[in-house]
């Protein structure tokens, strides 16, 4: 398409998208009394308006029930997350019984270690990029100092070249290979939180299980912005939180995915709690764990409803609308994004470089040349939000549900004044 940088282009292109109208289902926060041009969904989603009902729904059972409203809720407590695989699934592209909900994401890519590094003789080394999402490294680390390695000499990480701003597919691939029967694990995230590219995460994960490896993945920034399809890819195991592309709040519950060939397995390795055991004996208080066939035998707990209850909202409107629809719109707005950018940039005589590879989902990120942090400031109080990385890089995400062309042309806009104001 021939994109061009006016607003009336920017408004047809609204007036033709079949997503337009799910903007109105969200909540904008308001700079000097208008809808911020919201950018910041790959850290923390907008608040979808029908979340609230959800959770009044769970304020009210309790209020009214107590107790009883794990059995006599109208949506009984007891089984509330089961209610999220089927939507979760679909989303990740999985089995409804490869998936549970449970925890945060950090806390359940420990557990999900515990079941899949599993080092043996030679067979030690975990693989993953370099510098992965800091809650990654320190979990890696802490995990290779419990089995009693130092981490240097396990943990693998894959560079990228001089000068390039991205993982290059065959590097990693080369890498695994080099690693070889030593290779333990790959662990790495499907779509990285700084540069925002996606990673070639079929190729790797059948590379990676040719070798005789485990391949996990940190989905953070995966769910909800790209096509997944984690069991025909045949990964072992996957974990992602849902408040970034999910929209279900701050710090809310994770989900996890485990391949269906676990799901049988009643002796794999794995820390067990009382929701994991099957729930038709689970309250006749036996001695045994007896574990569920699927991806909930992971889980420890009661799961906390009230974050719950978002979670399902949130589904619901990912179901109506289906990933298609999403990514569909989302290659466009992105494409639109990148292209406003490039006029802008041409006007103001280059002073930033988009650092995302053409792999990607809704995120730019954004390299300032001289002096960003200003820029970013200006942004910030003219009602763009966006996040900034330092040393000088703000990444911006285009969530196709709640943003429109329009923004994307006024961002343009205050962009080009930002930059030449200063
Ligand atoms: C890629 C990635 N991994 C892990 C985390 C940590 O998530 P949590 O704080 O929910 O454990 C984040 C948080 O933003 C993330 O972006």
């Amino acid at each position: 398409m021939d994109f061009q940088n006016s607003l009336e282009f920017a408004k047809q292109l609204d007036a033709q998208d079949p997503l337009a109208k799910y903007r109105n289902e969200f909540h904008f926060p308001q700079v000097n009394g208008k809808n911020v041009i919201y950018f910041t969904g790959n850290s923390l989603g907008l608040q979808p308006k029908r979340t609230q009902k959800f959770v009044d729904d769970v304020m009210q059972d309790w209020r009214e029930l107590g107790v009883e409203g794990h059995f006599y809720a109208e949506k009984p407590w007891w089984d509330y997350h089961e209610r999220l695989a089927e939507g979760l699934a679909k989303i990740v592209g999985a089995k409804k019984e490869e998936v549970s909900v449970m925890n945060t994401l950090t806390v359940n890519l420990h557990l999900l270690m515990v079941s899949f590094y599993r080092p043996k003789g030679k067979r030690i080394k975990i693989l993953c990029e370099e510098k992965a999402f800091p809650s990654d490294q320190y979990m890696l680390q802490s995990q290779a100092r419990f089995h009693g390695f130092d981490p240097d000499e396990v943990i693998v990480e894959v560079k990228k070249r001089e000068g390039e701003h991205f993982w290059r597919t065959e590097d990693i691939l080369d890498k695994i290979n080099e690693v070889g029967e030593e290779l333990a694990l790959v662990l790495m995230g499907g779509v990285n939180y700084y540069n925002g590219q996606v990673l070639d995460m079929e190729a790797i994960t059948q590379t990676g299980k040719a070798f005789g490896a485990k391949v996990g993945w940190d989905l953070a920034h995966g769910v909800g912005n790209i096509k997944l399809d984690l069991h025909d890819w045949g990964a072992d195991f996957a974990a992602w939180c849902s408040y970034k592309y999910m929209n279900s709040g701050p710090g809310n519950a994770s989900g996890v995915y485990v391949h269906e060939s676990y799901l049988d397995q009643k002796d794999i390795p794995r820390f067990e709690g009382w929701w994991g055991t099957k729930k038709e004996t689970r309250f006749l208080m036996q001695p045994e764990f007896d574990p569920i066939e699927t991806a909930d035998a992971w889980q420890l707990s009661n799961p906390p409803i009230l974050s719950v209850a978002p979670y399902l909202a949130s589904l619901e409107l990912f179901d109506e609308v289906g990933m298609d629809a999403l990514i569909e719109k989302q290659q466009l707005i992105v494409a639109y994004l990148e292209f406003i950018l490039g006029e802008i940039d041409k006007e103001v005589d280059s002073s930033f470089e988009i650092i995302t590879p053409k792999e990607r989902g809704c995120q730019l990120s954004v390299f300032l040349h001289g002096e960003g942090r200003p820029l970013f400031d200006y942004l910030m109080t003219n009602g763009v939000i966006t996040d900034w990385r330092e040393p000088n890089v703000i990444r911006l995400a285009a969530a196709p549900f709640y943003c429109s062309y329009s923004d994307m042309y006024n961002f343009g806009q205050i962009l080009k004044k930002g930059i030449l104001g200063k």
